[in-house]
């Protein structure tokens, strides 16, 4: 059973466990220090004895305090509350919920006001986000031995409980969104195929979204050969799903232009007949991570009801070795005309995307296009698990790609792109290869993409490493983290709604 999370007005507790906060030096807030006094200073006791300074996410417990009905009182370091940015809020929320993982019945975590940059309300609203997001667990398919214990119910409290309320409406949907990408990445690839993922998609019209879903034949007319190349191999048909979320105020001189967003779709990516190794096959179960992160913005943005227009296209597949699977050598025609080598069917996602980028910048002429794909293991070899790889052929839309990556805790790199690079995909055989040399493995992946871009301000974001296989944070237990919906969110809402 998900924990249920509450927001409530500042009160000290009679029962159950209570989380207080301290700033920097151990400082305790009003409430803080009225509890103190209350069970006879053992909290500013129990501080000296630790020599407890307030540092964020240190903690200590008092057990079963003399003078009250307490369970446990755990006291909380948040460091300098004057600087705590919104990501630092959510990840005190996840560790306030980390803390009392062991105790049972109600926790209320009271946040003191800290006065700071961010108002107390938003801090409480993304206190209880971080809780929230860090509560989540992929359980549905045990059928014994299921997570048990823990808080029943977590009660954030704050002097500022109408701004809280406020900002939590619209911080939940976005947090619904990144766990609709959690639970689509953590799907086992017999139950997520193809027309699965697009029957998942398809529940999001619920939200006001128009979806529409393209078959083999329609792709097929489109002249989409290099995607249904690589779905070739498998009896699953593949599938693009297209996403409408209209929020933009209409009327005389505003454009209706959209934003498009684009996800590599691999619903299992075996390789191939250039089959990869055995050893960790299983984590290309996730290789629809950018297909996973577009489907879960657009359910972020209808649920909060964004005022921008935006369109999600996702091409979904699966990659797998067959007797009618795509060879290494064959040569495939994209729907942009132009050909491609197909050196190695490991190489599938930039094929797929390649005619989904195509598509969506023909059809909707955008006024950017992001695409996210778990596209290269280099990606991870660069840059690790904490960062997405970024290609830009547009210094704006990267540079506000940064900005919010470092606001929401969602990160990206800019990774180069150039001539050079771009030369490294060309063969004697056909218009492009799909593979470029040993090196630069992510910058020749963004080369062939940007290839379809036709001048469209585009970004590619690389999130091989930060989509799954995720290490566990304060604010994410799993193995998918949902990565790239609140980066995205934030995008629009920080730029592109009116
Ligand atoms: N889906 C993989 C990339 C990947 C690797 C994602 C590890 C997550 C973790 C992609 O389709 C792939 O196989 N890429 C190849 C490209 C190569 C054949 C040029 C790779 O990275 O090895
Ligand atoms: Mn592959
Ligand atoms: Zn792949």
């Amino acid at each position: 059973m998900p924990l249920s999370i509450a927001l409530a007005t500042d009160k000290l507790p009679e029962k159950g466990s209570l989380i207080i906060t301290a700033t920097d030096g151990g400082k305790l807030g009003v409430l803080g220090k009225q509890l103190d006094k209350k069970i006879g200073g053992a909290i500013s006791k129990a501080m000296k004895i630790k020599k407890f300074k307030g540092k964020p996410a240190s903690m200590f417990a008092l057990l079963a305090p003399a003078k009250s009905d307490l369970d446990r009182i755990v006291v909380l370091g948040v460091g300098d509350g004057k600087k705590l940015s919104a990501s630092d809020a959510e990840k005190m929320g996840g560790t306030a919920l980390g803390a009392v993982e062991q105790a049972e019945g109600n926790v209320t975590f009271l946040i003191e006001p800290l006065g700071g940059n961010l108002a107390d309300g938003e801090i409480a609203a993304r206190a209880a986000i971080g809780a929230f997001l860090r509560d989540y667990k992929f359980e549905n398919y045990k059928t014994k031995n299921k997570s048990t214990g823990g808080p029943k119910k977590f009660t954030v409290a704050t002097k500022a409980l109408a701004g809280a309320k406020k900002a939590h409406a619209e911080l939940k949907a976005v947090a619904d969104g990144t766990i609709v990408a959690r639970n689509l990445v953590n799907e086992p690839s017999n139950i997520l195929t193809p027309p699965e993922f697009a029957k998942r998609a398809k529940a999001l019209s619920k939200l006001g979204v128009k979806v529409e879903v393209l078959s083999e034949a329609q792709m097929k007319k489109l002249g989409m050969g290099s995607l249904l190349g690589v779905g070739q191999g498998s009896v699953q048909p593949s599938q693009m799903v297209v996403m409408q979320w209209n929020g933009a105020p209409t009327g005389k001189g505003k454009s209706k232009q959209p934003v498009a967003f684009i996800g590599k779709g691999v619903c299992f990516d075996t390789g191939g007949i250039s089959i990869k190794p055995a050893g960790g096959m299983e984590d290309m179960r996730g290789d629809m991570g950018g297909a996973a992160a577009v489907t879960g913005l657009m359910h972020a943005l209808a649920s909060r009801k964004a005022k921008a227009n935006v369109v999600g296209v996702i091409g979904l597949v699966e990659n797998m070795p067959d007797g009618n699977a795509q060879r290494p050598g064959d040569i495939v025609t994209s729907m942009s005309g132009q050909t491609i080598e197909v050196l190695n069917t490991d190489a599938e996602g930039r094929l797929v995307l390649a005619d989904a980028l195509w598509y969506t910048q023909k059809r909707f002429k955008p006024k950017f296009m992001i695409d996210l794909a778990t596209l290269t293991g280099a990606i991870l070899v660069a840059l690790g698990q904490d960062y997405a790889g970024m290609f830009a052929s547009d210094d704006t839309l990267a540079q506000q790609l940064t900005e919010v990556g470092e606001a929401e805790g969602e990160k990206v790199w800019r990774m180069p792109m150039n001539d050079n690079f771009d030369k490294m995909i060309n063969t004697p055989n056909a218009d492009m290869k799909n593979i470029g040399g040993r090196y630069a493995g992510s910058s020749t992946a963004a080369q062939f993409l940007k290839r379809f871009t036709n001048d469209v301000p585009w970004v590619h974001l690389d999130i091989a490493g930060t989509a799954m296989g995720s290490p566990k944070s304060t604010t994410s237990r799993t193995w998918a983290s949902g990565y790239g919906v609140r980066l995205l969110d934030r995008l629009v809402k920080a730029h592109y709604e009116k």
